[in-house]
């Protein structure tokens, strides 16, 4: 097969809501960019995968022939090999939120096979697994870039990224990482009227789509924490795990072992009053409560849970279920750079995706 010098392949793992938009996203790209072309060589779910020896799969169909393929995914160690024997450079988009395929990371990078992901667990797991990463980078000159992994398409990594790079000294990182905290306390304690029922939101925050299928995986904090372990170390703390520091779980004792989500809805009515009086000490004070993340790099501490805000804050002020991100700096002194707007939702994550893969594109192409 003759191949053009300046051709890509891309590999696809995961075919959700990231992965779909994502993919639309690529079409549109490879129309409006025929240098390098853009070829999908690989597709999967976790159960099927389209491929080829020609390493050709149609970006417009590519969703039709992964339905209708008969054909196992291949193993982690099979798809490096095939990635790394394509006839021209490949990168790996990751849009699962599987644990293995992010400790595979190091495998394709080290075989010269680029990674781009929303997935948190890579860099958001041991301290090891992200040095493994970036060494393995380092030495095969591969690219690794995960923008949506922290507040979706939101600028976020880029944006520490360059304070950092650019000589900037971070003093504090401070906001709301998560779009189903942001609904629940916005409508729970909004600045203005008096909210409802802190069991009856979160009935409605599921309802509406906004939680997990089981609201404790929420509730339980470790996304948020998750996000706090991956900027805190690409500020410069080696963060152990997304469990090394405080980190404030909404889920009242008794319910934390109950068999199903349903049955912790039910029981949660029976728990209000503790969020009730957390809600008007806020009050008494003029004050609302949010749920949030703090990163502050003075005396090195990490730390997720509520906290009280004057009304007049940004982050008091958030609407809807909007991320807002503070960054303090030397050079912005006493008025943060913010980034704000959705932490969420398939078309703006797959955009930090696609704009991840222009980056690398424009470094090995
Ligand atoms: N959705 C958002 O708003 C958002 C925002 C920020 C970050 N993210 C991140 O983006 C990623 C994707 O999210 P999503 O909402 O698109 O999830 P999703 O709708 O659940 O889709 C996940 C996809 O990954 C596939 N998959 C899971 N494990 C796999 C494995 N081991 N091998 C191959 N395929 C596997 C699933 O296949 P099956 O269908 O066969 O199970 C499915 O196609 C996650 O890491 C998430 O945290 C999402």
């Amino acid at each position: 097969m003759a191949t053009p010098t300046n051709q890509v392949f891309i590999a696809v793992i995961g075919a959700g809501g990231v992965g779909k938009s994502f993919l639309s996203q690529l079409a549109a790209l490879a129309a409006r960019k025929p240098t390098p072309k853009l070829s999908l060589c690989y597709i999967s779910s976790s159960k099927k995968a389209a491929f080829n020896s020609e390493y050709s799969i149609g970006i417009e169909t590519a969703l039709q022939e992964l339905a209708s393929s008969s054909k196992q995914p291949l193993s982690l160690p099979q798809l490096a090999d095939h990635l790394a024997a394509a006839p021209a450079k490949a990168v790996l988009v990751d849009n699962t939120s599987s644990q293995d395929v992010a400790d595979a990371y190091p495998l394709f990078l080290s075989r010269g096979i680029s990674v781009v992901t929303p997935n948190k667990k890579a860099f958001s797991g041991s301290y090891k697994l992200w040095q493994d990463i970036f060494t393995a980078a380092a030495t095969a000159g591969s690219k690794v870039y995960h923008e949506s992994s922290v507040g979706a398409g939101l600028p976020v990594i880029s944006t520490l990224k360059d304070l950092v790079d650019t000589g900037d000294e971070v003093t504090k990182i401070e906001g709301v990482f998560s779009g189903t905290m942001s609904f629940l306390f916005n409508s729970f304690a909004p600045v203005e009227g008096s909210g409802g029922q802190w069991s009856a939101e979160v009935k409605k925050a599921k309802e509406l789509g906004y939680t997990e299928p089981d609201p404790r995986d929420d509730l339980n904090g470790l996304d948020v924490a998750r996000k706090l372990t991956i900027l805190a170390r690409l500020a410069g703390l080696p963060v152990e795990s997304p469990t090394s520091f405080p980190v404030q779980s909404l889920i009242p004792k008794e319910l934390e072992s109950v068999s199903s989500g349903d049955e912790f809805l039910e029981k949660l009515p029976g728990f209000d009053s503790q969020m009730e009086e957390t809600k008007s000490a806020a009050e008494k004070q003029g004050k609302v409560v949010r749920f949030v993340g703090s990163i502050d790099m003075t005396s090195k501490s990490v730390k997720v849970g509520l906290e009280m805000f004057d009304k007049s804050h940004p982050i008091a002020a958030l609407k809807g279920s909007d991320n807002i991100i503070s960054f303090y700096t030397k050079r912005y002194g006493s008025n943060p750079l913010i980034i704000q707007g959705a932490g969420a939702g398939g078309d703006v994550t797959a955009m930090g995706v696609t704009s991840d893969l222009i980056k690398v594109l424009s470094q090995i192409a």
